[in-house]
Formats: structure tokens, sequence, C-alpha cells
């Protein structure tokens, strides 16, 4: 059985019922997820599993969750070599146009350059924002989910996010 590590933060609560769908999802699908509040562990976590999701929610017009920015330091010296990784954050493109999903931007660059293998880009077709750190050449780095205004939206961008990245992890 495949096994992936899920390591979040959430401060209002969006993160967290997106992990908890996605956790479901993969494991009717037949993967092992465990799941770990970024709060709640030593940042080397990471390290012992080959299929990696990351998720961070940004905040406070361009920053980390405020979980993920007191491990950042550490996290971004992590080697990464080997693992498969797929990111993904809350944001709202209408109140943070220049900033939407920023944080997906900041943790999946060190981890390609610490030599990650990134899988599950998307397209910006889905959104309407103007400026983002998560943009490389014409996609996002990862999946963002607006809660905020698109709260609909955000179940079937997950599926199909989770069925374009299922194969590719090892
Ligand atoms: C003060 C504040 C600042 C925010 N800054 C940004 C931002 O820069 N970019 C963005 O995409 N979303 C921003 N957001 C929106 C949050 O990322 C969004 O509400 C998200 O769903 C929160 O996730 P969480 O509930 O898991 O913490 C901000 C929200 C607040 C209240």
């Amino acid at each position: 059985m495949k096994k992936i590590g899920l390591f979040w933060g959430s401060t209002s609560g969006n993160t967290e019922i997106a992990v908890e769908f996605m956790e479901e999802y993969l494991q009717d699908e037949g993967f092992e997820v465990e799941s770990f509040n970024i709060a709640d562990i030593d940042v080397d976590k990471m390290i012992e599993f080959d299929n990696i999701i990351i998720s961070c929610p940004t905040w406070n017009i361009g920053e980390l969750q405020d979980d993920w920015d007191s491990i950042f330091l550490d996290y971004e010296k992590l080697d990464f070599s080997g693992k498969i990784g797929a990111f993904f954050g809350c944001g709202d493109q209408v109140g943070y146009p220049d900033n939407f999903i920023d944080a997906v931007g900041m943790l999946a660059k060190p981890f390609m350059k610490n030599g990650g293998k990134l899988i599950g880009r998307c397209s910006t077709d889905d959104y309407d924002f103007r400026d983002s750190v998560a943009l490389d050449d014409d996609k996002l780095l990862g999946l963002g989910l607006d809660y905020d205004n698109e709260e609909d939206e955000c179940e079937g961008q997950m599926i199909m996010w989770l069925e374009d990245i299922m194969e590719d992890f090892i």
C-alpha cells in the first residue's frame, strides 16, 4: 500500500476541512495516509515519507500561516532528494488578489531547490487574481482553495487534483 504523509497548518479551520476530505478520499482509493498538524510535530518527520502532501494557507498579506512560519527556517534546510511532493493552500483571491496562495510558492520552492520532485501544478483558469508567489511560468505550483469566495467549488477542485496526482506517488 502506498503511504503518504500529509503535513498542514490551519488558523481558522478551512485547511483542516480540506485535509479531512483529502485524507478520506485517498484512503478510499487505497492509500495509507498519515496526517500531521505542523504545530504538533518536529519538522524532520517529513523526511520519513517518500510521498508528501503539504498544505499552508496564506495569512497577513503574503505570509505563511503562523505554525509554518515558526518552523520555516528548519523546513528550508531539509533534504528532499527522492521525495515526491504535492502542495495546496487555502487563500482569498478577492481580498488578496496580489498575494493569492503565496504560501504555496514559499514552501514549494525550497522543496524543489532541495531535490524534491514537485507534482500537482495547476492551471490558473479557474481563478481570478493578479499575482502570486506560487506562479511559475503560467501555472500555479499547487492547488488553490478559496473557501472565502468559492466554497462550493473546493470539493470538485480537490477531487480533480487528487485524481491527477495519485498515480505519480511512488
Ligand atoms: C488578515 C488576513 C490576511 C490574509 N492574507 C491572505 C493573503 O495574503 N493571500 C491569500 O490568498 N489569502 C489570504 N487570507 C485568506 C486566508 O488564507 C483564507 O481565509 C484561508 O482559507 C484561511 O485558511 P485556514 O482557515 O486554514 O487558516 C487572509 C486572511 C486574513 C483574515
